[in-house]
C-alpha cells in the first residue's frame, strides 16, 4: 500500500515548498511526490534543482508537471486545472492506493498531517479524509459567507452545511473518490478556485464516506493585505455554487465523522486575517451607472441605500445577517460571472457583510465572533428548511 501526495503551486517560497515536499518523501506510507506547477517560473525551477537531492535522501520519485487543461468552460486556468491533474496521474498509476493534496505554502505542514489521514482512512475505511484547523476569526471570510452560506441555503439536511472547511485544500482521497471525482464533467471544468467547491459537493452527492480530521497548530500560510487580493477567489467559489444551485444531495446517504476539535492557539486567536483599513476604502471604489441600476432593479431598497451610504464614507450597519440573507438568493439567480458589474456588486456586498462582521462581532472578542458564524449557518439552515417545509404544504 502506497499513497501519492500533491503539491499544486504558483510562484511559493522555494525553501518552505522544498521542506514540504521533503516532509511528505520521508512518510513510509507515500510512494511519490507529485507537484503541479501552474507554469515554469522561479518556483518550478528552484523545485527542479532540489528534486535530485530529495530523490537520493528518500529513494522515491518526485515528480514535476506542468497543469494540464482538463476544463472545456472558458474558465480561468488555476488550481483546479492543477488538482485535476494530479486526479488523472493518479488513475493511470494504479500502483497508488490514495492521493493526499496538501497546499505548498503551509509553514506548519508536517509528517503528521499525512499519518492523522491515513490512520482515520484505515480506521474507518474512508473515501474522504479531510484535514480542518483553527482559522483566525477573520481569515475564512469566503469559506464562511459565500460557501458555508450557500450549502446552508440550498441543501439544509445535507451533510454540506456541516464540513468545516469546505475550501480546504489538504484532503486525503480514496481512488474510488478520485475516480468518482474524475469522472464528473463538473470537476474537469473547473479550471480555478471553484474547484474545491466541487470536491467537497461532488463526493458529498455521490455518497462516498467522508471523514475530518483536526491539526490543532493550525494552517500557518500567507494572509491578505486588503479584501481585494479574495476577489477573483469570490467570484470564482460563489459562481461554482451558483452552478450547482438547481442539483440535489441526499439527505442520509452519506457516512460521516469528525474529529473533535481542541482549544485554538492564542496567535491564531489574535491574528487579524486581512487589513481592515485598505478593506474600509473599497466600498468607495469603481462604480458605475450600471450596478446602480442593477442594484436597484433586483435588490431591497434599504441595502441599496445602505450601499450609497458607503460609497460616500465608511459604513457598514447595513450589511447585517438580515441584508445578506435576502441578497444571497438574488445574486444565485441573477449573477453573471464574466460580467463585471455584477462582478463588482457581488464584491462590494460581500466586503460590506465582512466589515459589518468584523466590526460589530470580532470586536467581541474571538469566540464570541465564531459563535456568531456558527449561529449564521444554523439560522440559514433553519430558515432554509422552514421555507422547504412551507412549500411542500403549499404543494409547488
Ligand atoms: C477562505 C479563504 C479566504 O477560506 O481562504 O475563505
Amino acid at each position: 500500500m502506497s499513497s501519492l501526495v500533491c503539491f499544486p503551486f504558483k510562484e511559493e517560497d522555494v525553501p518552505t515548498f522544498v521542506r514540504n515536499i521533503q516532509s511528505a518523501a520521508s512518510h513510509e506510507r507515500v510512494g511519490a511526490v507529485i507537484c503541479v506547477g501552474f507554469s515554469r517560473g522561479v518556483t518550478w525551477h528552484g523545485i527542479l534543482a532540489a528534486i535530485p537531492d530529495i530523490e537520493a535522501v528518500y529513494k522515491k520519485p518526485v515528480i514535476l508537471a506542468e497543469k494540464k487543461r482538463h476544463a472545456s468552460t472558458g474558465l480561468r486556468a488555476g488550481k483546479g486545472d492543477g488538482m485535476n491533474t494530479a486526479l488523472e496521474y493518479f488513475l493511470h498509476h494504479p500502483e497508488f492506493t490514495r492521493l493526499h493534496f496538501y497546499d505548498s505554502d503551509i509553514v506548519s505542514f508536517s509528517r503528521d498531517w499525512i499519518t492523522k489521514a491515513e490512520v482515520c482512512t484505515d480506521a474507518g475505511g474512508y473515501d474522504v479524509v479531510r484535514h480542518y484547523y483553527p482559522r483566525s476569526s477573520t481569515d475564512a471570510m469566503i469559506t464562511w459567507f459565500v460557501t458555508k452560506v450557500g450549502f446552508a441555503l440550498l441543501w439544509p439536511d445535507s451533510v454540506l452545511p456541516c464540513i468545516e472547511q469546505p475550501l480546504g485544500g489538504e484532503l486525503c482521497l480514496s481512488r474510488k473518490a478520485v475516480q468518482t471525482l474524475f469522472a464528473d464533467r463538473r470537476v474537469r471544468d473547473q479550471a480555478g478556485w471553484g474547484i474545491d467547491t466541487l470536491y467537497t459537493f461532488v463526493a458529498a452527492q455521490a455518497g462516498l464516506r467522508l471523514a475530518e480530521v483536526y491539526i490543532q497548530e493550525g494552517k500557518i500560510h500567507s494572509l491578505y493585505s486588503g479584501l481585494s487580493d479574495l476577489k477573483t477567489m469570490l467570484v470564482e467559489c460563489f459562481s461554482a455554487i451558483q452552478l450547482l444551485r438547481h442539483d440535489d444531495v441526499p439527505v442520509s446517504k452519506i457516512q460521516y465523522s469528525i474529529e473533535p476539535p481542541q482549544p485554538v492557539p492564542k496567535r491564531l486567536k489574535q491574528k487579524v486575517g486581512y487589513d481592515i483599513e485598505k478593506t474600509l476604502k473599497l466600498l468607495r471604489m469603481n462604480w458605475t451607472p450600471r450596478q446602480w441600476e442593477l442594484l436597484q432593479q433586483h435588490f431591497d431598497p434599504v441595502l441599496v441605500k445602505g450601499l450609497q451610504q458607503a460609497s460616500e464614507w465608511p459604513s457598514w450597519m447595513w450589511a447585517d445577517e438580515a441584508a445578506w440573507m435576502a441578497a444571497y438568493p438574488v445574486f444565485l439567480n441573477n449573477f453573471q460571472m464574466g460580467d463585471t458589474d455584477w462582478e463588482e456588486i457581488l464584491f462590494k456586498v460581500w466586503v460590506g457583510r465582512v466589515l459589518n462582521y468584523t466590526l460589530r462581532d470580532v470586536v467581541r472578542g474571538y469566540d464570541a465572533a465564531i459563535d456568531t458564524l456558527r449561529e449564521m449557518v444554523n439560522n440559514t439552515c433553519n430558515l432554509a428548511t422552514k421555507r422547504e417545509v412551507e412549500m411542500y404544504q403549499n404543494g409547488k
